[in-house]
């Protein structure tokens, strides 16, 4: 162990060795680096310098803790939002960061930067897959399920949506109680993308389980993560033929397999497009119904208006997508030539990130960005990215969340939160403070969601 001398010596090692920073971080900003941590070891990728890095050896102007990964931020990120808005463009150590509205939308309107990631185990995995590939290939699978997710088709799908929703509201009806994640904001979105993809009911829960290790560990740990797209394709893999002969006209396996018979899919190519899109359209949406749900609740003159008016559902729910952002960043970019945000130039080869939350409540683009107010205009929200990887699923989302929240309303006039219950699961695995709260936040990333959300009535 060696303790740095000064903070010269420190950019020094820095420039030297790549310091990785294991709990502090560090920001370079116009040549600068500077400090946002006060206190943090730091180790190197040789491993042959480690030390203890205290505030006095380093005397910068700038000091901010920014640890998004805290318990503290997880619960409630609007104040690191807001920090992170006030500081602009900013380097963490490994990454770029972008979080005001223009600058995000320069980002993800802007062509030039990659998707291209690197080679550990994760990203080969994930290179194969629509979100991390570049033009031309981006491009041919996108064509390949972009009809059937317009808006357009969308609407021949309400039919089904309500049914599965109806069900699952009739199932609950007479216990005046449900926990709303698993009995409901988990089970309808995974019952819509896996009828679209042909995997029979008694295999929802099972694949269900993968796709959350996929984008549970996403950046907590890459092999565990990786071992969960694994097991989505090799049931794929295993089924694809037969789901392929039974797909029924116009709904999503059936265009896919078209593609695939054209030649605009490589049978690995579909292979990767189900478990992409059986794992982003199972997990991001059920994040979105609880959020909602939540943020309604909590606003009772907001609930009111809508029990009131249900069309004003649909912009309460692009409000909800605003104040509540299920992912609250893109995935990465990599430049591929010098990029110009705001007087700030980012070298060629630097990984970039957005924050979309932040940018969603930017004050710029959206003024008293912490009121939740669902008659504000909400456009241009980046909840769903932007730019040539706009999310594919957004218009079946919306109408999931429009469904959900009609009928919710309708069948269940008096919801409320449910304070004084918890499944004893959660009792075995909390800590006392937390015990006989309604909801809770998971403490994870990429998405972000409610661990569960206790409701009556
Ligand atoms: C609330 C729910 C959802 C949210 C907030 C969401 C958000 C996003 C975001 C932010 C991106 C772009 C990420 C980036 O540029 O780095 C994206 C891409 C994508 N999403 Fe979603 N998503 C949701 C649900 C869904 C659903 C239900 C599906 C499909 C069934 C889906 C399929 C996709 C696909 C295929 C892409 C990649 C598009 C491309 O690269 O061209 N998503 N989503």
């Amino acid at each position: 162990m060696k303790v740095l001398p000064t903070s010269t010596c420190f950019k020094n090692l820095y420039r030297q060795f790549h310091v990785q920073f294991t709990s502090g971080q560090y920001g370079e900003r116009e040549g600068k680096y500077i400090c946002i941590e006060q206190v943090g070891v730091i180790s190197t990728w040789e491993s042959t310098f480690t030390g203890v890095l205290t505030s006095k050896m380093i005397q910068q102007p700038e000091k901010e803790v920014i640890n998004v990964n805290e318990r503290l931020h997880l619960q409630d990120p609007a104040p690191l939002y807001d920090r992170l808005l006030k500081r602009g463009p900013f380097f963490n150590g490994t990454h770029w960061i972008l979080t005001r509205h223009a600058h995000v939308n320069a980002l993800l309107r802007n062509q030039a930067p990659s998707k291209r990631t690197g080679n550990e185990p994760l990203a080969n995995s994930l290179r194969k897959n629509i979100l991390f590939k570049d033009p031309p290939d981006h491009t041919r699978h996108r064509a390949a399920a972009q009809e059937f997710f317009s808006p357009r088709s969308m609407l021949l799908e309400e039919e089904t949506i309500t049914e599965v929703a109806t069900r699952l509201i009739a199932s609950v009806k007479e216990k005046r109680r449900m926990e709303f994640i698993s009995e409901f904001a988990s089970r309808l979105p995974v019952a819509i993308v896996a009828d679209y993809l042909g995997v029979p009911e008694d295999k929802h829960d099972f694949l269900f389980g993968f796709a959350r290790q996929f984008i549970f560990e996403f950046s907590n740990d890459p092999e565990m993560s990786d071992r969960g797209v694994s097991e989505l394709r090799s049931y794929f893999t295993l089924n694809i033929d037969e789901f392929m002969r039974k797909a029924s006209p116009g709904k999503l396996l059936e265009k896919l397999a078209e593609g695939h018979r054209n030649g605009m899919l490589a049978k690995e190519e579909l292979i990767e497009m189900c478990v992409f899109l059986f794992a982003a359209g199972s997990e991001t949406s059920g994040c979105l119904l609880g959020s909602g749900l939540l943020t309604l609740l909590q606003h009772p003159e907001s609930l009111e208006a809508i029990r009131n008016n249900p069309n004003l559902i649909p912009n309460a729910i692009e409000e909800m997508l605003r104040y509540e952002s299920p992912v609250p960043m893109t995935t990465m970019r990599s430049t591929t030539e010098p990029m110009e945000i705001d007087g700030l130039v980012i070298p060629e080869g630097r990984p970039v990130i957005g924050i979309l939350a932040a940018a969603n409540r930017d004050p710029e683009k959206f003024p008293n960005p912490g009121v939740f107010d669902i008659h504000r205009n909400t456009t241009g929200h980046f909840s769903f990215g932007g730019g040539i990887h706009y999310c594919l699923g957004a218009s079946l989302v919306r109408l999931e969340a429009k469904v959900t929240f009609r009928i919710l309303f309708e069948q269940l006039p008096d919801l409320r939160l449910d304070n004084g219950h918890l499944p004893g699961r959660w009792l075995r695995s909390m800590s006392g403070s937390n015990k006989g709260f309604a909801f809770h936040w998971r403490e994870r990333v990429p998405t972000r969601g409610l661990e569960y959300l206790n409701l009556k009535w």
